[in-house]
C-alpha cells in the first residue's frame, strides 16, 4: 500500500477516510465502552484494510446525552476512553502506520455540563457568563412561556426554562445549549481548541452542523411554521446556512494555514440547493464539506448518475474535491436500506417505520442489500474525489433493528416516543470475533448489545474469505491507491440505461449494473468486481473494475 506523502499538502483530495465511533469500536479496558487505547491496538487492521485517514467521532468529556456531541470540556479525553497521553500515543501510532487524523469538533453547542453553561446558569441575566449563550426572556407574565414554540432537531422543545425568567436555545437536546457565535469569547476559545488538537498533530477536523453557527435572532421571534416557510437558500435565514457564518471559517482557515501542511477541515452542512456547499468547501473556508446526496439516493442508476455529474461539477466550481458518503452513525447503514423497499415520503436514510418494527415490517431483503451496498460502493471508490467510509461497512454489517427499548441511548428515541428509535442501531460495538463477550469488542459485554448474527460478521471470519466484503474492501482500496488518477471523470455509453459505466483518465474503469439482470461486460480487464461473476458477464447488482490502455 503506498502510504500518503507525509509533506504533501493534498492529502485529502482523493482520501479514503474511515470513521470511527470511540465509544463503539474496540474496548481495550473491558468496561462495555470502546476507547482510545482500544484504538492504537487495531492501527494495523486499519493499515491492512488501506485506509489513509481516520475520523474520530467525539471523544472529549460528556455525559454522552447525544452520543458524545455534548461536550463538556474541548480539549481533554473523556476518561472513559482514555487520557492525553493516550490520545498522544494513538497519533503516533496513526501517523506511523501512514495514516492521518481527522477529529470532530462541535461548536454549535457545548453540554449543559460545559463550564461555561455552568457559569452561565449560576450568573444573572444579562450577564457576559450568559452571553455566551443564547438565553432569551420567556414570554407571559413571569416568563413562564418559551420564548417561540420552536421544535429541536430530536423532537420536542428546543428551549428549555432555568427559572428566573429566561430560557435558552438547543437545536437539539436540551443538553446541548447553543454558542453565542456573536460572542468573542467564544470564537477565541475555538480558535485555541484547533490550535490545541493541531500541536497535537491532528491533521484535520470534521465540523459538526458547521451550517447553524451563525444565527441573527430577530427580537420578535417567528414561529416553527415561519421557520421552516423561511426560504434557507437566501443566506439570510435565521439560523441555518448563514452567509456570515463564513467569516468564522475564514477566521479557522488562517489557524489552518499556520501549519506545514496545513490542517484540513470538512463541513458537515445540511444545505441547499448543492451549490451552497461551495462556500464552506472553497480555500479560504473549511477546504471541504460532505455530500450526503448518495446516501439519501435510491439505488438507482439514474439517481446516481445525476449526483455523480453535479457534484464533480460543484467540487470543481468550489475548487475542493467532492466527498462520498453512504452510511455514518447517523443513519442506517447502506447494507440494510438497500434491502429494504422504498418508504414513500419518509426519507430513506432513516427508514423510521422499519426501526419501530424491530426490523420486521417491511421484510428485508438483507442478501440483496448487502449486494446492492457492495456495488453501489466499488463505484464510489472509483469515482474522484474523497470517499467517507463508516466502522463497520467494511464487513457488510447491517443495521441492528432489535435493541430492546430499555437499551436504547440516542436522545432522539426519549424525545420522539413511538416516532422514532433513532440512531443505535448503526452504533453496535464492531464484531473481531467469531465468539467471546462482545464477539472480541472487549473483555466484557457491549455498552450496546450485539446481535447473534455479528459474529459471522467478524474480523475474524471474514479475514481468511475472498468473498467477503472485508476482503472486497481490502483489495478496493489497495487497487485505489495503485490506479488514482486525476480528478476528471469520462461517461462511456452502455446500451442499457440501468448500467453506469465510467472511465478514469488512465484508463481504469468501472461498470455497475443497477438492474436484476445479467448484461454483457463491456471489454477490458477485469480487476475487481462486487460480486461472482463469469467471463465477459455483467451480473445484475454487480460493478466490475476494468483497466482499458
Ligand atoms: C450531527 C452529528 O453527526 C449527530 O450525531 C449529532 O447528534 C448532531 N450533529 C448534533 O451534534
Amino acid at each position: 500500500m503506498a502510504a500518503p506523502t507525509p509533506a504533501s499538502a493534498d492529502w485529502w483530495r482523493q482520501a479514503t477516510v474511515y470513521q470511527i465511533y470511540p465509544r463503539s469500536f474496540a474496548d481495550a479496558n473491558g468496561d462495555g465502552v470502546g476507547d482510545l487505547p482500544g484504538i492504537t491496538s487495531r492501527v494495523d487492521y486499519l493499515a491492512r484494510l488501506g485506509v489513509d485517514a481516520v475520523w474520530l467521532s467525539p471523544f472529549y468529556p460528556s455525559a454522552l446525552a447525544d452520543g458524545g456531541y455534548d461536550v463538556d470540556d474541548y480539549r481533554n479525553v473523556d476518561p472513559r476512553l482514555g487520557t492525553l497521553d493516550d490520545f498522544d500515543a494513538m497519533v503516533a501510532a496513526l501517523h506511523a502506520a501512514g495514516i492521518r487524523l481527522i477529529v470532530d469538533i462541535v461548536p454549535n453547542h457545548s453540554s449543559n455540563r460545559h463550564e461555561w453553561f455552568q457559569a452561565a446558569l449560576a450568573a444573572p441575566k444579562g450577564s457576559p457568563e450568559r452571553d455566551r449563550y443564547v438565553f432569551r426572556d420567556g414570554l407571559g407574565e413571569d416568563g413562564e412561556l418559551p420564548p417561540a414554540d420552536w421544535v429541536s432537531m430530536f423532537g420536542g422543545p428546543a428551549w428549555t426554562a432555568v427559572g428566573d425568567g429566561q430560557w435558552y436555545l438547543h437545536l437539539f437536546a436540551p443538553e446541548q445549549p447553543d454558542f453565542n457565535w456573536h460572542s468573542e469569547e467564544v470564537r477565541a476559545d475555538f480558535l485555541k481548541t484547533l490550535r490545541f488538537w493541531s500541536d497535537r498533530g491532528v491533521d484535520g477536523f470534521r465540523v459538526d452542523v458547521a451550517h447553524a453557527l451563525a444565527k441573527d435572532l430577530p427580537a420578535d421571534l417567528p414561529s416553527q411554521a415561519e421557520l421552516e416557510a423561511m426560504d434557507k437558500a437566501t443566506g439570510l435565514h435565521p439560523l441555518w446556512d448563514r452567509d456570515e457564518v463564513h467569516q468564522i471559517y475564514a477566521d479557522w482557515r488562517r489557524v489552518f494555514n499556520e501549519y506545514d501542511p496545513p490542517r484540513i477541515a470538512v463541513a458537515e452542512a445540511w444545505v441547499n440547493p448543492p451549490s451552497r456547499r461551495a462556500r464552506y468547501a472553497s480555500a479560504e473556508g473549511l477546504g471541504q464539506a460532505f455530500n450526503f446526496d448518495l446516501l439519501e439516493a435510491d439505488f438507482d442508476a439514474d439517481a446516481f448518475r445525476g449526483i455523480i455529474t453535479e457534484n464533480l461539477e460543484q467540487a470543481a466550481l468550489s475548487g475542493s474535491s467532492t466527498t462520498w458518503v453512504f452510511s455514518n452513525h447517523d443513519v442506517v447503514r447502506h447494507a440494510t436500506r438497500y434491502g429494504l423497499p422504498p418508504n414513500g415520503d419518509e426519507p430513506r436514510k432513516y427508514n423510521r417505520a422499519w426501526l419501530l418494527s424491530h426490523g420486521t415490517e417491511p421484510e428485508l431483503d438483507a442478501e440483496r442489500g448487502l449486494r446492492r451496498a457492495r456495488a453501489a460502493t466499488l463505484l464510489m471508490l472509483a469515482l474522484p474525489g474523497c470517499a467517507y467510509l463508516y466502522q463497520g461497512e467494511e464487513l457488510g454489517l447491517g443495521e441492528v433493528a432489535t435493541i430492546p427499548d430499555e437499551a436504547r441511548q440516542d436522545p432522539t428515541f426519549f424525545r420522539s416516543p413511538g416516532v422514532d428509535v433513532g440512531r443505535d442501531g448503526c452504533r453496535v460495538p464492531l464484531p473481531w470475533t467469531v465468539e467471546g463477550p462482545s464477539f472480541g469488542f472487549g473483555t466484557g459485554p457491549a455498552h450496546l448489545p450485539q446481535p447473534d448474527w455479528f459474529g459471522k460478521c467478524s474480523v475474524e471470519a471474514e479475514s481468511g474469505d475472498e468473498a467477503s466484503t472485508l476482503s472486497l474492501y481490502r483489495e478496493a482500496l489497495g487497487l485505489r491507491h495503485e490506479l488514482q488518477a486525476d480528478e476528471t471523470l469520462e461517461w462511456v455509453d452502455y446500451p442499457a440505461k440501468d448500467v453506469l459505466h465510467v472511465r478514469r483518465s488512465n484508463g481504469w474503469e468501472a461498470v455497475a449494473n443497477f438492474s436484476a439482470e445479467t448484461l454483457p461486460l463491456p471489454e477490458g480487464v477485469p480487476l475487481l468486481s462486487s460480486g461472482p461473476f463469469d467471463a465477459g458477464e455483467l451480473p445484475g447488482e454487480t460493478t466490475v473494475w476494468l483497466r482499458r490502455e
